[in-house]
């Protein structure tokens, strides 16, 4: 049985408690590189780091405030959005093709270097 490492949000095995970087572009168009571990959604990982995230409805897909942009080579590699996420994203103002809920994407050593713009 694996250790177990505790972060802020749940419990990660700790062979997935290696840090991985996310290349975050904020709303001024400034990049902050973030470091989070493993087990993570995105959005958790995001707000741990200070940037201004919202959170409106805490990870149940029915705001749409952790919208995030994420990089086109990157959107691929994605767990693909169930449908609900789709219909929500196909409701919000402004969606971009690359569009993603953040609070839905779960950090994974796959995604080290991930690169993200935050919603404007
Ligand atoms: S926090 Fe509401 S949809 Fe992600």
């Amino acid at each position: 049985m694996s250790a177990i490492a505790k972060t802020d949000e749940c419990f990660v095995p700790e062979q997935d408690a290696v840090p991985i970087t996310i290349k975050v572009t904020d709303r001024e168009g400034g990049q902050v590189r973030v470091t989070a571990a493993a087990g993570l959604s995105l959005q958790m990982a995001i707000r741990q780091a200070g940037l201004p995230i919202r959170s409106v409805c805490g990870g149940r897909k029915a705001c749409g405030t952790c919208r995030v942009r994420i990089a086109p080579d990157w959107f691929a590699r994605l767990q693909p959005a169930d449908q609900v996420e789709i219909n929500l994203l196909n409701c919000l103002k402004g969606r971009g093709e690359s569009d993603r809920l953040s609070c839905q994407i779960r950090i994974t050593a796959g995604l080290d270097g991930l690169a993200v713009t935050l919603d404007r």
